[in-house]
């Protein structure tokens, strides 16, 4: 073998060792808020080559580096795959730490993220990875497309903004801190933590009685939504751990063909519009396999959501699954086409909810709620028409139609405190084609509450429930028939 063919491991062993050195450093370093991470870094990613470049402080021009493929020292170092094999698209690894990422949690590591980004978007099949070994503090950042198709942005290490309002860049957005746009094929994923700092931003005395003495101070009180995805299509965001967001967790606003899965989702009970997953403007969203429990809703679906598929998620504590508010300021709302299954509900101040503002126009159908779980949960089963934040809203001749609601197999505890079914439907608007089977719902703990709030719904009972409704009446009120402000597409 020629001496320039070994050259080049004794070289890489070099500049492990730096790493290495380097790594220990930064180890020693860190206190307090500690991350543990045991999972390892995905094969083939977070490979010693993807560590190259780690000590050079400028961005190179060409910064991508081959994955670990047969063990092959990198012909070139830089060159994606091997020109003598038939091209297949392999994921090059972009390690912010190669773009002068410290991940060090105290310094800012925004450029750094930037430029990988750029650089990642840039390749096909590019990962944009944060490693495992690190904690990573970015300022607002919006990611945007177009990029070269599947694109990877991976979270093994910890990733978080700033901590509080105070060390928020007064230049920067307080509405959003990572925004995802304009892409088509995102994949967000990792074993790590996003975590949202959002402590500092609850307790701003312009949130709900954080004000002195129990008050809510008046004035803006913008928080930011941790993850936002807008205008894009084809995301998948997959495994990843999301904390303690300033408000909501996970926003998707214009974006089609989403998929959400194995996340988890954790903020205190008391953390104030903290939803979970929040969906509108939305068509054809999956959200699957997953643990939420916040201050707010564990998943929210607001206008133009349509095609919305949840299984296997569990929530609580917070305030249930949530359809609305719609229909705010006289506007018209459209959701049609949401499938609830498999569902576990603890602990919540709501279970499954729909909820619409008095006033407002369009309509909301075609909504599966099957397979529901509930302990200990207030409102179990909610339609209110009457949504009204301060309690000064006028009664108002339109609404947004409620239709084609089914409920099936929803069983478990109520809290007493509330009747566990409680339709409150529009006196002009009444809610139509509400249907319920296999229906039983007992107290958690205390009296039965055998007295269901049930105004103005229309619908049938398949089998008797538990507590009985007996006032869901047969067919459909003529003032619905061709109601022109009722459409939706
Ligand atoms: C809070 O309440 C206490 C006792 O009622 C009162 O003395 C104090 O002035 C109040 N503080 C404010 C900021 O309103
Ligand atoms: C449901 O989701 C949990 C994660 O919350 C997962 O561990 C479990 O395997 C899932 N169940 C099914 C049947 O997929
Ligand atoms: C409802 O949405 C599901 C996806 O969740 C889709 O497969 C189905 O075709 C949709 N149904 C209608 C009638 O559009
Ligand atoms: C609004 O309508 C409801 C139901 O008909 C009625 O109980 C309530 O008194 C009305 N409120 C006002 C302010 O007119
Ligand atoms: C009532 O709603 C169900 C879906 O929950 C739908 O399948 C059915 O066709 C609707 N019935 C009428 C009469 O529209």
């Amino acid at each position: 073998m020629a001496a320039s063919r070994l050259a080049l491991p004794r070289l890489m062993l070099l500049a492990m060792l730096v790493l290495l050195v380097a790594l220990l450093g930064v180890g020693v370093g860190v206190d307090g808020r500690s991350h543990p991470h045991k999972k390892p870094p995905r094969a083939g990613v977070g490979s010693r080559h993807s560590r190259v470049g780690a000590s050079v402080g400028t961005v190179a021009s060409s910064p991508a580096i081959p994955p670990d493929d047969d063990g092959a020292p990198p012909p070139g170092g830089i060159v994606p795959s091997d020109p003598a094999t038939p091209f297949r698209p392999e994921p090059c690894v972009f390690d912010v730490r190669a773009y002068g990422a410290t991940g060090e949690s105290t310094a800012d590591d925004t450029e750094a993220f930037r430029a990988a980004w750029r650089a990642a978007c840039a390749v096909e099949s590019a990962v944009l990875l944060v490693p495992s070994d690190g904690t990573f503090t970015i300022s607002t950042t919006t990611f945007s497309g177009p990029c070269k198709p599947g694109l990877v942005f991976q979270v093994d290490g910890v990733l978080m903004p700033p901590d509080g309002p105070d060390c928020w860049p007064p230049s920067d957005n307080r509405r959003q801190w990572l925004v995802f746009s304009n892409l088509d094929g995102l994949t967000l994923r990792g074993a790590g933590t996003i975590e949202g700092n959002g402590e500092e931003w609850w307790n701003l005395p312009c949130k709900p009685h954080r004000g002195p003495n129990g008050s809510t101070l008046h004035g803006p009180c913008d928080s930011p939504t941790l993850i936002r995805f807008f205008e894009s299509c084809n995301l998948v965001v997959q495994g990843l751990r999301v904390e303690n967001s300033p408000e909501f967790h996970f926003r998707f606003d214009g974006c089609s063909d989403v998929l959400v899965d194995g996340l988890f989702i954790s903020s205190p009970a008391n953390s104030p519009n903290t939803d979970g997953i929040h969906v509108e403007n939305t068509e054809r969203v999956g959200i699957y396999n997953s643990k939420i429990s916040n201050g707010d809703d564990c998943i929210s679906i607001g206008t133009g959501s349509y095609d919305v598929d949840i299984q296997n998620v569990t929530c609580g504590p917070g305030h249930g699954i949530s359809i609305g508010s719609l229909g705010v300021h006289n506007s018209q709302a459209c959701v049609a086409n949401v499938t609830v299954r498999d569902a576990v509900i603890r602990n919540s101040d709501n279970g499954l909810r729909i909820k619409t503002w008095q006033g407002g126009m369009g309509s909301v159908s075609g909504i599966t709620f099957d397979g529901v779980t509930m302990e200990n949960v207030r409102n179990c089963i909610i339609i209110d028409q009457y949504y009204c934040q301060d309690k000064r809203c006028m009664n108002q001749s339109t609404a947004v139609h409620v239709t084609d609601v089914s409920y099936a197999n929803v069983r478990g505890s109520y809290d007493v405190r509330s009747a566990p079914i409680h339709f409150a439907c529009s006196d002009t608007v009444p809610c139509t084609n509400v249907t319920m089977a296999e229906v039983e719902l007992l107290p958690f703990s205390g009296e039965l509450v055998d007295d269901p709030y049930c105004w103005s719904a229309y619908g049938a009972q398949q089998t008797p429930t538990i507590p009985p409704v007996s006032c869901l009446q047969d067919g459909v009120p003529d003032s619905l028939l061709d109601n022109p402000d009722l459409k939706c597409r």
